[in-house]
């Protein structure tokens, strides 16, 4: 595949074409999700908006509809419930979705296995495995047809491996990671975009609460990344996937290598290898 590296930002008349007409921003009242929401909202996509506060969706449908001139659709649903999909496929009805940002998916819970009760970590399961699968499932299908569009999936450097205390949240990151490499795989030559954002700690509202609440020194002073400039460089990179480890991959890239080579090679290669067992179809 070739290297070359493409910014999706400085076009936005090609943006809209890719990706348009609108986008389903999956986690979208504050933190990244919002940040996404404007600056897609920039790029001139009508956006549907979704997360569980109706009243911050609202507040944002109108401030991107008075600065940008799109529709946006508010969605309050809670991505955990079980039937959350077929809610939200009910709610966007015949709409053309391009671009699905699917951005819900911190861990409320952060604590050791047994402290939290199946009944809470199904939550965190469903959110994160459930409905991120019957996502990509309608509305990759729906891309393929259409031979184009993008799905960012926002996860974590907890999907690399099992941590303390994340247990739930890593295994369930760890799904998403995986699934979104194989429908990179399997989509990179049919028009449709495949990026995993794995970051680290970043200024987002969940984040900084999170850390008041666990008592952690200077919780909230501490220097972090700034939502936007995240969503920004995704946003950019979503065409050279499959995946995107902030901020390692950009330090690689400033030596020889892309941003997300490493695992781009890994997923080119391991398909090519299982290939042999199991086809290439
Ligand atoms: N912030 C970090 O340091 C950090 C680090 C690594 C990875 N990440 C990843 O980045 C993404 C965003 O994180 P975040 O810190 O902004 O926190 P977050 O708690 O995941 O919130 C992000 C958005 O998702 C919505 N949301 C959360 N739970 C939901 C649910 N059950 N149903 C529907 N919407 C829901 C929130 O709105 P409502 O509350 O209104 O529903 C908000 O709009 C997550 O996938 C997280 O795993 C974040």
């Amino acid at each position: 595949m070739s290297e070359e590296i493409i910014n999706q930002l400085d076009d936005a008349p090609a943006f809209h074409r890719r990706y348009g007409d609108w986008a389903l921003i999956a986690g979208a009242s504050h933190g990244i999700g919002a940040a996404f929401a404007r600056q897609i909202a920039a790029q001139g996509l009508n956006c549907i908006l979704v997360a569980r506060n109706e009243t911050a969706l609202e507040s944002l449908k109108a401030e991107l509809e008075a600065q940008h001139g799109i529709q946006a659709l508010c969605v309050t649903q809670d991505l955990s419930a079980a039937d959350a999909t077929s809610r939200l496929l009910g709610a966007i009805g015949a709409r053309q979705v391009g671009l699905v940002i699917y951005n819900a998916g911190g861990d409320p819970f952060i604590s050791q296995f047994l402290n939290t009760s199946t009944e809470h970590w199904m939550k965190l399961l469903r959110m994160n495995t459930q409905t991120v699968m019957e996502i990509s499932h309608a509305f990759g299908g729906r891309m393929i047809e259409q031979g184009r569009g993008g799905f960012l999936l926002v996860g974590s450097h907890a999907a690399l491996g099992g941590m303390r205390k994340l247990g739930m949240y890593s295994a369930t990151k760890a799904f998403s990671l995986n699934l979104g490499e194989s429908l990179w795989a399997e989509w990179k030559d049919r028009g449709v975009d495949v990026l995993n954002l794995l970051i680290s700690t970043v200024d987002t509202p969940t984040m900084r609460e999170t850390m008041q609440r666990l008592n952690i020194p200077n919780a909230m002073t501490m220097p972090l990344p700034q939502a936007d400039d995240i969503a920004r460089l995704a946003l950019q990179e979503l065409r050279n996937g499959p995946t995107l480890i902030h901020p390692e991959d950009m330090a690689v890239a400033a030596g020889a290598a892309s941003p997300g080579s490493l695992r781009r090679d890994h997923v080119m290669r391991k398909s090519a290898e299982a290939a042999q067992f199991i086809g290439n179809d």
